[in-house]
């Protein structure tokens, strides 16, 4: 099972496991942001889809419970000359503020069942009215290829689990299908994956 200790292993060194460019479906969910939204990316490591959410001014917290990774989001942010807030943290165990974001972006972040249930309620309980879920996860089809993603089954999603957990947003997206990924060292290639954007009533 992955814990907080393999990410900051996986994060030390100079170089960006995912790349230092957004996620492509986030990217491509640009005309709907604005300027002065409230943005959450949660699990976002290095910080490529927190900070790349600052430079469309967004107002952005990345959490991840790898405080390196997160080391590693603030200089990209620097560097960047952006505002990033960081949130070390759990994503199953934190507090979500109540209707605290406009815009949640949950890109390859892999739970164990209970975990990704109670990230999720928290989730929910975190979008204000009329706020987006943007998701993109690796699906069981993935399974064998070589373009990333956990090894556990239970780790990974479909649509009716994006159904099961997010029951109470408005579907204005989900797909589960290939795409080609090219984001970083660790994933390349055909990609098997569920595609979600949701939002809030
Ligand atoms: C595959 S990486 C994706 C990173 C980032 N979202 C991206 O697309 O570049 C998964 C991330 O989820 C984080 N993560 C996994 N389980 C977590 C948990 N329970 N709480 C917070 N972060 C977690 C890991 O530390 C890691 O940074």
């Amino acid at each position: 099972m992955s814990t907080s200790l393999a990410w900051d292993e996986r994060y030390a060194g100079g170089s960006f496991q995912f790349g230092e460019a957004p996620n492509r479906y986030l990217e491509s969910l640009a005309p709907r942001l604005r300027p002065g939204m409230r943005a959450l990316a949660i699990g976002d490591g290095e910080g490529r889809n927190g900070v790349w959410l600052a430079e469309r001014g967004l107002r952005t917290t990345s959490l991840d419970w790898s405080p390196v990774g997160l080391a590693k989001a603030r200089a990209l942010a620097e560097r960047r000359g952006v505002a990033l807030g960081t949130v070390a943290a759990d994503a199953a165990a934190w507090a979500y503020p109540a209707a605290g974001f406009d815009l949640v972006a949950w890109i390859f972040v892999h739970l164990p069942p209970e975990d990704r249930a109670a990230a999720a309620a928290g989730v929910v309980r975190a979008l204000a009215p009329g706020g987006l879920l943007a998701l993109e996860c690796f699906s069981p089809a993935q399974h064998g290829r070589r373009s990333g993603g956990p090894k556990l089954p239970e780790l990974l999603w479909t649509r009716a689990i994006v159904e099961e957990l997010f029951a109470g947003l408005a579907v204005e997206e989900l797909l589960e299908g290939t795409v080609a990924l090219d984001e970083g060292p660790r994933h390349q290639g055909q990609a098997e994956v569920v595609r979600a954007l949701l939002r809030k009533p």
